[in-house]
């Protein structure tokens, strides 16, 4: 593991997780505003660990906002209704006797149909089940630097179709649901629109490339049959998501997790019925994938 603790942090601890995917940051009061080389510190070890929790930091809907301005403008948030009086801010909440499927239940880079997807995503833990309820995160990037150079070159000239459809259209997902739901999704023809990104990004901050496609969102190859595309994906979907690739987060209340849309898939599990839990989400904005 990096030493990173005692050695290259000035203002803050971070500890990362043994892959060096994840780390948990420490020494800080996320309900005020970070000086200069604070703030530094913290994107610095988030573009280096792509997933960092902040435990033990209680924050209002207010300091949640004023910290992800920190990180950069808020992101634009479609098909689900905001907390009121909070248009930047989600609630994921489901209720202990909800039958509906957890809210992210599959592999995913948030929003990643739009053109200029949100480049983090904030989730600050209100209420945590005692059991399930985990996040899983993949390292995209590493799981593309583990190919051959000759998949890397077939990768290089694709470009993948992303669309929101299979989720929030109008033949979607939660246009189908018949349980009911706490969260108030808005279904919609915009969702069913798509949008082409390079299957392979390059990370602004870091200059790694990282596989960008999601079983979620991507819905196809530009210039691939539907059978040629679904081959390719399937393999890289299975490729991603192995286990090697993969940070398990777990909950406490009060925990802040910052991750990076840009380089990450993330899933959220289920395993909580009869429970309550809640979160509150932010996104950043972000760039165009290139
Ligand atoms: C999500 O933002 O996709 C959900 C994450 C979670 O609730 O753990």
């Amino acid at each position: 593991m990096l030493k990173e603790a005692e050695s290259a942090w000035r203002t803050i601890r971070v500890d990362p997780e043994p892959s060096g995917f994840g780390a948990e940051i420490t020494g800080l009061d996320l309900s005020r505003p970070l000086d200069k080389e604070q703030l530094a510190e913290v994107k610095a070890a988030w573009a280096a660990h792509a997933v960092v929790r902040f435990p033990d930091q209680p924050l209002s809907l207010e300091e949640l906002e004023a910290f992800t301005l920190q990180i950069g403008a808020f992101g634009h948030d479609p098909f689900i209704k905001p907390m009121a009086g909070h248009p930047n801010v989600l609630e994921l909440r489901r209720e202990p006797d909800e039958k509906a499927t957890n809210f992210g239940a599959g592999w995913h880079s948030d929003w990643s149909f739009q053109p200029q997807p949100p480049a983090g995503t904030i989730l600050h833990a209100q209420v945590v089940p005692p059991v399930g309820g985990d996040t899983l995160f993949c390292d995209c990037a590493r799981a593309y630097e583990a190919l051959s150079p000759t998949m890397k070159r077939m990768l290089a000239a694709l470009t993948a179709i992303h669309s929101a459809g299979r989720a929030y259209g109008t033949k979607g997902v939660f246009a189908r649901e018949t349980e009911a739901r706490t969260m108030q999704i808005i279904v919609s023809e915009e969702a069913d629109k798509t949008h082409p990104h390079p299957l392979v990004r390059t990370h602004p901050v870091t200059g790694r490339k990282a596989l960008f496609v999601s079983p979620v969102y991507t819905v196809g190859i530009e210039g691939m049959t539907p059978k040629e595309s679904a081959a390719v994906l399937g393999f890289l979907f299975q490729h991603m998501t192995q286990e090697g690739f993969v940070y398990r987060h777990r909950w406490a209340p009060n925990m802040l997790l910052m991750w990076d849309n840009r380089c990450t898939m993330h899933l959220a599990e289920g395993g909580y019925d009869g429970h309550l839990r809640v979160m509150h989400r932010t996104t950043v904005a972000g760039d165009t994938p290139v």
